[in-house]
């Protein structure tokens, strides 16, 4: 077994300007989680991390908190790592000097990470980690660079330099943390990046592999790499959904479906209001992203979601869609059941549905020869598909 002898450091408070999103950077959303979500959950698999620091921006202090405190929980860590959130300062390096102040004794290695880097995977804070903790130096991870590089001055080109000895360096940065923690306190100038700053204290940094995937997301072009990263470069997904309901007893409750009243029908039952046309729709919006499903979304533990109508859910699963940078291309439904006839509500529930997805949807019918639950009228099922685009432009809330 590892000792717990790490301590890893996100530095989140920056604003995020160059991305021009309503939020700061690392509350900004990839695929419906933020990008410090996104880092955290990466980092707290590192071997023998002991303490999380996360400089976050003042204003979001507790937010940063709770959600850490939620993640630790959700993967029973609460006891095993030690979460401090400090304030972010003016600049990168300030936020930094925050951060290492709340050293705990007993660390003997610290990683600094970029949120903004949100995708950097697992096995490279251990990377970094392990090569601290075996040469006792200074590690950062780097990439070649593979364009080729002129020195300019003004339009003019003054030479093309040798690319062979420059290295692109990423995030996580592994320092000794009494090497990280002298090098913070006599800062004088402000540096680019740790490495660089440990440096100048005459510490020794030794270059690592690097991984594509800890870019960092800075313009809106960085997001759609990360898009590509996660979902490949497909520019559309597809997902399904199927829901059933059982008819009431109760002859006063009105039929609900697709989100529209069937008047003269009776009533399904549910958590909510039995409509299996719109809890279908949503299963397979979310189904398209990965997004999990109805029940783990809109669980029926929720009061506020009984008796609800399938709008919320809707308008609820396009908004995390859309978050994550999606929209929707067409929706597809079939109705399975002996009753109700869909043909007289077919326009009207289409209508609604297209309206408040702002896609076109269409839905049909059939039944089943008779046959089982549906074909004797005693509830109603509906399977639908959903196709996805990628929106033209992700930082559209
Ligand atoms: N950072 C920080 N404190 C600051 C400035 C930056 O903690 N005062 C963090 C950012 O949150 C980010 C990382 O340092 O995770 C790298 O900085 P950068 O990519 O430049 O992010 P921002 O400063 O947020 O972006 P921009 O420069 O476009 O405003
Ligand atoms: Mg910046």
């Amino acid at each position: 077994m590892t000792t717990r002898d790490l301590a890893v450091v996100i530095v989140a408070a920056g604003k995020g300007e160059r991305l021009g999103a309503a939020v700061p950077k690392a509350f900004f959303e990839i695929a419906g989680q933020t990008l410090l979500l996104h880092s955290a959950s990466r980092i707290i698999g590192a071997k023998g991390l002991a303490q999380l620091v996360v400089a976050a921006p003042t204003d979001r202090l507790d937010l940063t908190r709770s959600q850490l405190e939620q993640l630790l929980d959700e993967h029973s860590m609460t006891d095993l790592i030690q979460l401090d959130v400090v304030a972010g300062g003016a600049t990168r390096q300030d936020s930094i000097s925050n951060a290492v102040r709340t050293m705990q004794p007993g660390i003997e290695v610290v990683l600094v990470h970029d949120a903004a880097r949100a995708f950097a995977p697992t096995e490279l804070f251990d990377r970094v980690a392990d090569s601290v903790r075996y040469k006792g130096f200074g590690a950062v991870p780097v990439e070649p660079v593979v364009d080729t590089i002129k020195r300019v001055e003004g339009e003019q080109v003054l030479e093309t330099v040798d690319r062979s000895d420059l290295r692109k360096a990423q995030t996580p940065q592994g320092f000794k943390a009494s090497d990280l923690m002298d090098a913070y306190a006599t800062a004088q100038a402000d540096f680019t990046d740790d490495a660089a700053l440990v440096q100048s204290r005459g510490h020794k940094v030794l270059a690592v592999e690097g991984d594509a995937r800890a870019l960092k997301i800075t313009t809106a072009q960085d997001v759609d790499a990360a898009y590509s990263l996660l979902f490949g470069s497909a520019d559309q997904r597809i997902g399904i959904g199927t829901d059933t309901h059982r008819f009431t007893a109760d002859p006063s409750k009105p039929l609900y479906l697709g989100t529209v009243e069937w008047a003269g029908e009776p009533g399904l039952d549910g958590h909510s209001d039995g409509d299996a046309v719109s809890h279908a729709i949503v299963d397979a919006m979310l189904s398209a992203l990965g997004l999990g499903d109805i029940g783990t979304n809109f669980g029926v533990d929720r009061p506020e979601f009984a008796g609800a109508n399938g709008a919320v859910f809707l308008t609820s699963s396009l908004d995390m869609i859309q978050r994550a940078g999606w929209r929707i291309a067409n929706v597809s439904v079939q109705i399975i059941g002996n009753r109700p006839k869909v043909a007289p509500h077919r326009i009207k529930v289409e209508q609604v549905l297209t309206q408040l997805l702002q896609a076109p949807v269409s839905i049909g019918a059939t039944t089943t020869d008779g046959l089982g639950f549906l074909g004797n009228s005693e509830g109603v099922a509906a399977v639908a598909t959903v196709l996805l685009k990628r929106a033209e432009d992700r930082l559209e809330k």
